[in-house]
């Protein structure tokens, strides 16, 4: 039996014990049992999601955001307030999807050659969007006290507006992606909006500790906000935001990895059908079709292994799987062409009768063909040139129950800070990748189960139910005013309490 936590914060009781689909419904149902609880996001939970027609038709999401919240929406006790629910016309969408959010923020907060753009017009359809997802929120909590849990960076001008029109809510903000340092949020012109709408907010998450420093570092630069690094508190328009670190995560048990083929079937299976011969290495890639994903220097990496070390050639395969995203915008359209044109000069360079290096998907692959991968590869390579967090390298060490495989993990990656195990890469030296990737493909099957058990009992440990506990425990001890500056950084929900019968 649960232990039932209410008001002030208990420490967890048994160290080991992990957040699973278990306990976390059961302390759903202790804890927030008189609260309602609602989630602001652009994607929808559901899997038949028109906005990704224009990308292929895809039936289900590999977005980060979606999968962390999996296990809030499978507790059904969650409210989800998303693009079907909010129609915006296509102009309206245009300005705020893909002008504002994917041409303006999402640059932005990445680092990589893409420059960001500010249009007045984009500006005022995602202010316009901000409002009507807040005025839908209204419009279904009016006499309630919510909780909603605000996510990422479509709705940076909602948790003020939430303040405003529905004052008796608590706001828990999650930003997915990274968080700019000040001076390159300068370059937006709004940013002082974006810095006060997200103030809106008694909890503002983040993926890591330095993306919590830029923001704090922002909320003094930009509006001269009172900070106080130690407990991590912006006091700003005589209102407090609690600003943290909650790595996201993913399912763990996972269903996916539960209802896998044995590892060596998965291995028959993928090297059959994609024409691969049984004794071929196989590199894993699983990527959106994405800018900030480096599939053209993964490429470059591939290359400069195969030249610096012959002896890999006709001996190992890059599987990429590069899920088409955003695919209205030039920049995602170029990007395409460049990451088939390098793919196709690799493959004509080092391919045989029955070899190519690379092979390319440019298609959407639902999470059971993708687990299948997962347990087909010899290697997971991530090389992201920046990335929140990156839930793909969870997910390769949760789909590996055999403890094999190598994960080569780039250090601009969130996922970097925990997965201390997975072979670090600098994605801009190919040099170093090659190497790395030599490494990796050499790598005897007793270090490989060392480093896998380990990133394994990380990502059990921090999973996705223990992500959505922390924000949730934060957020009713906000609202309850029991997360004082005493309580703040101190980690509550670590492991679930639990009490024997
Ligand atoms: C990132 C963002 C998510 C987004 C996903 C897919 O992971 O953090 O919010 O959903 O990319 O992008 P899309 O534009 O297709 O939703």
């Amino acid at each position: 039996m649960f232990a039932l936590l209410t008001g002030a914060v208990e420490k967890p009781q048994a160290a080991r014990m992990s957040w699973d689909a278990t306990n976390f419904h059961a302390w759903v149902e202790a804890f927030c049992a008189r609260e309602s609880l609602v989630v602001l996001a652009n994607r929808g939970p559901v899997l038949n999601d028109d906005t990704r027609a224009g990308d292929g038709g895809r039936c289900g999401s590999s977005s980060g955001l979606v999968t962390a919240l999996e296990p809030l929406t499978d507790s059904g006790r969650l409210l989800w307030i998303a693009r079907d629910n909010v129609p915006l016309t296509p102009e309206e969408t245009q300005g705020y999807y893909d002008g504002f959010c994917n041409e303006g923020l999402w640059p932005l907060c990445h680092r990589t050659s893409v420059r960001p753009v500010f249009r007045g017009h984009d500006f005022r359809m995602y202010s316009l969007a901000n409002a009507r997802w807040v005025t839908a929120l209204r419009e279904e909590m009016a006499g309630h006290a919510p909780i909603v849990l605000v996510q990422d960076y479509h709705f940076a001008l909602a948790p003020r507006m939430i303040r405003e029109w529905l004052p008796q809510a608590t706001t828990a903000a999650f930003w997915h992606v990274p968080f700019p340092s000040p001076g390159v949020l300068s370059a937006c012109p709004w940013e002082r909006a974006l810095i006060e709408g997200l103030l809106g907010s008694s909890i503002m998450g983040f993926q890591t500790p330095d993306d919590c420093q830029n923001f704090l570092d922002a909320a003094v630069c930009v509006l001269g906000a009172d900070v106080d690094r130690d407990d991590g508190v912006v006091s700003h328009g005589g209102h407090r935001t609690l600003v943290r670190d909650y790595p996201a995560s993913i399912e763990w048990p996972n269903r996916w990895a539960l209802e896998s083929l044995p590892v060596d079937v998965c291995g028959t299976i993928v090297r059959r059908r994609f024409g691969i011969s049984p004794e071929t290495q196989l590199i894993v890639g699983v990527d959106r079709l994405d800018y900030t994903k480096g599939l053209p220097q993964k490429f470059f990496a591939l290359e400069r292994l195969l030249v610096t070390r012959p002896e890999f050639r006709g001996k190992v395969v890059l599987l990429q799987v590069a899920e088409p995203s955003r695919s209205r915008l030039s920049t995602y359209a170029d990007y395409r062409a460049h990451v088939c044109q390098t793919a196709d000069r690799i493959n004509q360079r080092f391919a045989t009768n029955n070899y190519q290096p690379i092979v390319l998907l440019d298609r959407h692959l639902d999470k059971r063909e993708v687990f299948e991968l997962f347990r087909a590869s010899d290697v997971c390579y991530v090389g992201s040139l920046h990335d929140g967090m990156n839930l793909v390298a969870k997910e390769f060490v949760c789909a590996r129950d055999d403890e094999k495989g190598v994960l080569v993990l780039s250090e601009f990656a969130g996922a970097a800070r925990e997965l201390v195990d997975a072979l670090c890469i600098n994605p801009h030296s190919s040099e170093d990748c090659a190497r790395t990737l030599a490494d990796s493909l050499t790598m005897p099957i007793s270090e490989q189960t060392t480093r896998m058990r380990s990133m394994r009992a990380v990502v059990e440990r921090s999973n996705a139910y223990h992500w959505a506990a922390n924000v949730l425990q934060d957020a009713v001890a906000m609202r309850a005013g029991t997360l004082g500056r005493s309580e703040s950084g101190r980690r509550i929900a670590d492991t679930p309490a639990v009490a024997s019968t």
